[in-house]
């Protein structure tokens, strides 16, 4: 899988965010197992505190369709007014870190956070979640 098609994937769902309230759209594409790209965007709610990320929407579509199995999540996150070039990478927080948990190996899944099609970084879950919790140690 070429991660420029996943990176350019999170971009093009970027374009869903319904981000109202913040003005700060995020778009996220992961790479499942079986091949496939999922992808969300961040939907916002008037309560504030019922928004979802754009990570969780789309780890929780991909559950949703029965993969449970993850190997790459991209991210793309900028405000509104910013269009193709984003002035900051978007990191997943901490409560998607952890959905992201629940569905891979932290050494392996990559979490790549990108700018454009051409600027990106490429960290393992495990740098950004060291020491997790995750479902072998509830078993
Ligand atoms: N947001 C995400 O979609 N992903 C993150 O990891 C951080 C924050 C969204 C939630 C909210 O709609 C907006 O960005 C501002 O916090």
């Amino acid at each position: 899988m070429d991660i420029k098609e996943l990176v350019s994937a999170a971009i093009a769902a970027r374009q869903n965010a319904y981000a109202p309230y913040s003005e700060y759209l995020v778009g996220a594409a992961i790479l499942c197992d079986d091949g496939s790209i999922v992808t969300g965007c961040n939907v916002e709610n008037a309560s504030y505190g019922a928004t979802v990320c754009a990570e969780r929407c789309a780890a929780f579509s991909a559950a949703a369709q029965g993969k449970r199995s993850f190997s790459a999540i991209a991210i793309a996150g900028g405000k509104s007014s910013e269009k193709d070039e984003l002035s900051d990478y978007a990191y997943p927080c901490g409560v998607c870190r952890q959905v992201l948990r629940e569905f891979s190996d932290p050494a392996k899944l990559k979490v790549i956070v990108a700018r454009s099609i051409s600027d990106y970084r490429e960290y393992t879950l495990e740098e950004l979640l060291p020491n997790s919790f995750g479902p072998d140690h509830v078993k």
